[in-house]
């Protein structure tokens, strides 16, 4: 793949995607996202990929937004197309069938908080910052942020972050719900990688049932999902991996699921 501004690694069945823009902060201009979207749809038919780990370059950001210069050239029309494209890439990353991770390394603001709200689990560095600052450039976030901070954190508080526009250092966002887990800087890339390599080591299909599942939660009724669980339960019971880990379990050994 020829990719400007990303940086993409398989190893050990862990897809690594840096963005790296370092000297903007990582932020998001449309060549960007338009890699984004490639490689995680690259990433989603690699046989070999089961996470995917999304960080950003440089010791300062994750992703610093959505290009500001090229923000600010929008007009209405323009500005639509600009805010579903972004929101189409991001729609795909929470919609895999594989876990993705962000781990934040550093600001993430505007898009970069939106990106990291797309991404099934977020592991912070303590470095990180967090936050929704469109209001200062006089627009709303455009690429999920009104919808996906309001169900991660609550309505109140994203009323409160959206408005004001206030950065959420790491701690505050462990606090409110907003990342899984905070780790010192050094630590996050390896505490990335142990929980994909945990992950990795269930079975796949128990996995990706489970991400459909979840990611249903605030499309269906209760009974919709309810009855989408069971479905997806019945169908896990039909896979070699059930068999396997219920043998595994009987036989008192460790099951193996990725045989
Ligand atoms: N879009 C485009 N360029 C950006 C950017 C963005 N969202 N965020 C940072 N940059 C660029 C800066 O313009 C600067 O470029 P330059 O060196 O060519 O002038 C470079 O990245 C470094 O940023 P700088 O502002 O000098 O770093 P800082 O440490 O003083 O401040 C931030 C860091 C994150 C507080 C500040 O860059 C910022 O507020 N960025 C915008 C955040 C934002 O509003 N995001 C939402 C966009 S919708």
């Amino acid at each position: 793949m020829d990719l400007k501004n990303l940086i993409y690694t398989v190893e050990n069945n862990i897809a690594t995607i840096t963005i790296n823009r370092p000297d903007k902060l990582n932020a998001l201009n449309h060549e960007t996202l338009a890699e984004l979207g490639s490689v995680i749809e690259h990433a989603k038919n690699d046989e070999k990929v089961y996470v995917v780990i999304i960080t950003g370059a440089g010791e300062k950001a994750f992703v610093a937004g959505a290009d500001i210069e090229e923000l600010s050239k929008l007009d209405s029309k323009r500005a639509i197309e600009f805010s579903r494209f972004g929101q189409s890439v991001f729609d795909k990353i929470e919609n895999m069938d594989k876990l993705v991770i962000a781990a934040v390394n550093g600001f993430a603001l505007g898009g970069g908080c939106e990106l990291a709200l797309a991404c099934h689990i977020r592991l912070s560095s303590d470095k990180a910052r967090f936050g929704q600052p469109e209001v200062n450039l006089g627009v709303i976030p455009g690429y999920g942020g009104t919808q996906r901070l309001a169900r991660q954190i609550n309505k109140g508080r994203a009323f409160e972050y959206i408005l004001t526009g206030d950065m959420i250092p790491s701690n505050d966002a462990f606090r409110i719900g907003l990342v899984n887990r905070v780790y010192a800087s050094d630590e996050l890339m390896p505490k990335a990688i142990e929980m994909a390599q945990k992950i990795i080591s269930k079975g796949s299909f128990a996995i990706s049932a489970s991400l459909k599942a979840i990611n249903a939660v605030h499309q269906l009724s209760l009974e919709e999902g309810l009855k989408l669980e069971a479905e997806l339960f019945g169908e896990c019971c039909d896979t070699e991996e059930f068999k396997e880990g219920t043998e595994a379990f009987l036989e008192k050994r460790k099951p193996n699921f990725r045989k």
